[in-house]
Order: structure tokens, then C-alpha cells, then sequence
């Protein structure tokens, strides 16, 4: 039997397509390689959202050909959003590469892989309009057997200005919800316990059913896979602020086992900035979707992305993310510079005219003002109580377990009789800006 080994970079998005991939090529006869080593394929799930995530790509492509040196038969394609951008160029740029194939054309993997065996060439870049996988039950990957990801869209298309996504991933469908409670259903049935919601921009979420005037949007599918059982904890990413609805943040407050946490990328404080990056929102609007959260559930931590030095941006627009970022005080940020995607809105009619060091400084800036508020942030849990859904050893210790709170925050705790995949309370005793530590008080 000839194996595939599947190596997956960037978002969440791609860990649950690569458990597709996994699906449909075992399907097809493949086995599953542990490691490379062992495998006839490597496949490589990519992200091609910055350029960094790019050269980390084309770094571990070349890594690669030492190994193909030893071994001829081996075959290492490219899938994901860096095949759908770069298409065969990237075979020509990378010439120990057999293949590419966009997100869209995973079903057709199994021929493509028939095709490159002799030591063929091919591409499969077609993007589709309506492929969701609905049918598909991923296999999964390094899973720890207590938390799954399940995709319940594709595809986005808002085009933000800076973004490449809307090029990569095509045009935004959502899935058949009923596949989407079974899946859910069926995880919890094995043991799962955590499931995670994965679309572009999930408030966006609507199906169409059969019968006229029957729309199931996004508050209505989280009502349905929270009401599989009170167990199962159930998170979703990412909520584009001006989609953001009280209408969702009602199902929430109505079930406690939706989690208590929102991803909510702000992108910037300026209103000028986010103006020029097309996102469709104020920082009066986004303060008020903060406050509206607040006010529905007051034990919600709310997380964000944010960009530093998109063009023009000026000394003042960045003071004023900094100042968003003190009236917020996230309990979590996922922070970049601005990279220039070629093809996007920004590539095409904007200067990115903010020099590396600068950008550099503001980014720098964003990171230390966040690394306080965090700290403070979890000072504060010291004392609270939390249940603790726990998923593993400690990485450093044996004797410690951890696990997440509803709001996502690691708890690091004595490990006792507690078992993973189990349900626990945890009191905060102390912090770091990154980690809670406990005591089992159950
Ligand atoms: N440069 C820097 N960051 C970007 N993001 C998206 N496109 C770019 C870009 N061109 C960030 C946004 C988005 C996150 C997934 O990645 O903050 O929310
Ligand atoms: Fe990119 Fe904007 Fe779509 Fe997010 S919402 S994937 S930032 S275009």
C-alpha cells in the first residue's frame, strides 16, 4: 500500500481540510504515514495569507529535495491556498515538486496522484462555487481525541484590501447543516467533547432548505449542534464584526455550553484605516458590538487580529489602535505587519509605503501594550473558579495536567485522579500572561 504523509501550515481552516484530504485518500486505498520517512507522497497544506507563511513553505520544499535525493519515488505536492495563488508557476519555481492543488479539487486528488506517479506533472486549481465536502468525514489528524474542528463554510467575500483569501479560497458557500449536526453528533458519540465551528466569516453562515422562507442561519445552526448534548462544548472563528449579531450573542447566553469566547478581529483603530482596508465597520460600530457583548454574556473574553503599517498609515492611526486596544483589553491578539499581496485590492491600487523598521516598531509597540493588558487581565482570574474541560499532560511536567476554561484560557493544574477528556474544577491560584495556574477543588 503506498502512503501519503500530510504536512499542514497556517489556519484552522487547513488543519480541518487536511483531515479531508486524509478522508479522501484513504478512501482511495492510501495509507497514512506517521512521518515522512515512511511515505511515497508528501503533501504540503499551505497558507499564503503573508509572505512569511510563504518562505516557511518554500524553506521546507527545498529541505525536501535532500530527502528525494535518497529516494526517487518520492512525490511532494503542494495544496492549499499557495497552489491556488501561485498555480504551476510554483512547479517551475520549485522544480522537485510533482503537483498543486487548490482547495477546491481535493476529490480529484486520488487521479492526481495516479498522474505524477510515473513522474508526471499536473495542477488542479479549479475553484467551485458550491464544493462544501458535506459528505465527507474527515479523518482525524494528531487529534488528542477531545476537541475536533468541523468547516461549516468556504470561502470569502468580503475582499478586505489587504487580503488574499477571497483569490484563494473563492467565493463563499455554506454546508448542508443537518451534515453538520451529525458530524457533531457522531464526534461526541466517540468521546469527543469540543467541537470547533470553522468558516471565513461564520455569521455569514445561511442555508437555503427545500421549502421557500426556511433559511437556517448561523444563531440557528449554533442553537442545533449546542443542543446535541450539554457536554459538548462548542467554539466557532471568525466573526467579522459587521456581521456580528445580537441575535447570536441571545443563543449564546440561552446555552452554557456554547463557549464563552469571540474572535473578533478589529484589523485597526482608525476609522480612516479601516475605511481604506474595506471593512465595512467603525470603531464606533466595533465598540458597540464589544459593548453588546458585554452585555449578554459579562464572562466573555473576546481575542482579535490586527495589522501594523497598512499603507499610509500614520503615526495617529496606529495611536489609535493602541487606544482600541486599552478600551478593549483582549484577552488574546493575533498580531502581523502588513504584507503585500499580490492581486489584492491593496497590490493593486495602494502604496505599501511604511518601511520594514517602522512597521517593525509598531508591531512592536501593539505586542508589549497587549502582553500587559493580558497579564492584568488574568491577574484578575486569581481566585475564580472554572470548570475545565482537560485535554492533556502538561508539556512540562508529567505530574500537571492542563486544560481551557468557556473562555478559552489555558489552566495549568496538580494532576491528582483527573483524567483527560473529562470535565473538572479548577481554582486560579496564580498567572503568567499566557497560562492560568490551579488546584482541583472537585
Ligand atoms: N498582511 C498582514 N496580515 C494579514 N491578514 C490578512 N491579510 C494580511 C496581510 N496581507 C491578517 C488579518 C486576518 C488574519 C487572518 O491575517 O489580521 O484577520
Ligand atoms: Fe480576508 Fe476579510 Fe475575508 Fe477575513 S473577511 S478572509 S480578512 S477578505
Amino acid at each position: 500500500m503506498e502512503k501519503v504523509y500530510i504536512e499542514t501550515y497556517g489556519c484552522q481552516m487547513n488543519f480541518a481540510d487536511s483531515e479531508v484530504v486524509g478522508s479522501i485518500l484513504t478512501g482511495a486505498g492510501y495509507g497514512l504515514a506517521d512521518e515522512v520517512e515512511g511515505a511515497d507522497f508528501v503533501l504540503i497544506n499551505t497558507c499564503a495569507i503573508r509572505d512569511n507563511a510563504e518562505q516557511r513553505v518554500r524553506h521546507r520544499v527545498r529541505e525536501l529535495r535532500a530527502l528525494q535525493n535518497r529516494r526517487r519515488n518520492l512525490r511532494i505536492g503542494i495544496l492549499g491556498c499557495m497552489a491556488e495563488r501561485l498555480q504551476s508557476r510554483l512547479m517551475e519555481e520549485e522544480d522537485n515538486l510533482s503537483f498543486v492543488c487548490g482547495p477546491d479539487a481535493y476529490r480529484r486528488l486520488p487521479e492526481l496522484l495516479a498522474q505524477v506517479r510515473g513522474g508526471q506533472k499536473a495542477a488542479e486549481v479549479e475553484l467551485s462555487t458550491t464544493e462544501t465536502y458535506a459528505d465527507i468525514e474527515p479523518v482525524r489528524l494528531a487529534s488528542n481525541g477531545i476537541s475536533a474542528y468541523i468547516s461549516i463554510m468556504r470561502g470569502c467575500q468580503n475582499y478586505c484590501a489587504y487580503c488574499v483569501v477571497p483569490y484563494t479560497r473563492g467565493r463563499e458557500r455554506s454546508r448542508d447543516p443537518q451534515t453538520i449536526v451529525d458530524e457533531a453528533r457522531s464526534l461526541f458519540g466517540r468521546g469527543y467533547r469540543e467541537v470547533t465551528l470553522l468558516g471565513q466569516n461564520v455569521n455569514s453562515y445561511g442555508w437555503n432548505a427545500e421549502s421557500a422562507g426556511n433559511r437556517v442561519g448561523f444563531p440557528e445552526l449554533l442553537a442545533r449542534v449546542a443542543a446535541i448534548d450539554p457536554a459538548l462544548r462548542v467554539r466557532f472563528a471568525t466573526s467579522h464584526p459587521k456581521d456580528l449579531s445580537d441575535s447570536l450573542l441571545e443563543v449564546m447566553a440561552q446555552h452554557a455550553n456554547i463557549c464563552r469566547c469571540i474572535h473578533l478581529p478589529v484589523q485597526s483603530g482608525s476609522n480612516r484605516m479601516l475605511k481604506l482596508m474595506n471593512r465595512k465597520y467603525t470603531v464606533e460600530w466595533y465598540l458597540d458590538r464589544v459593548d453588546a457583548i458585554r452585555r449578554y454574556l459579562p464572562d466573555c473574553s473576546i481575542t482579535t487580529d490586527v495589522i501594523a503599517g497598512f499603507s499610509t498609515e500614520t503615526e495617529e492611526d496606529h495611536r489609535q489602535t493602541l487606544d482600541l486596544f486599552r478600551r478593549v483589553r483582549y484577552d488574546y491578539a493575533y498580531m502581523f505587519k502588513y504584507s503585500l499581496r499580490e492581486g489584492t485590492y491593496a497590490a493593486r491600487h495602494l502604496a505599501d509605503d511604511i518601511d520594514e523598521a517602522e512597521k517593525t516598531r509598531r508591531l512592536n509597540e501593539i505586542i508589549a501594550l497587549q502582553g500587559q493588558i493580558a497579564l492584568e487581565n488574568n491577574r484578575r482570574e486569581v481566585g475564580r473558579e472554572y470548570e475545565v474541560l482537560i485535554e492533556g499532560e502538561s508539556h512540562r511536567s508529567k505530574e500537571r495536567l492542563f486544560g481551557r476554561n468557556s473562555q478559552n484560557k489555558v489552566i495549568v493544574f496538580d494532576r491528582a485522579d483527573a483524567q483527560p477528556g473529562t470535565y473538572r474544577r479548577v481554582r486560579v491560584d496564580d498567572c503568567t500572561a499566557a497560562t492560568l495556574l490551579g488546584t482541583l477543588t472537585d
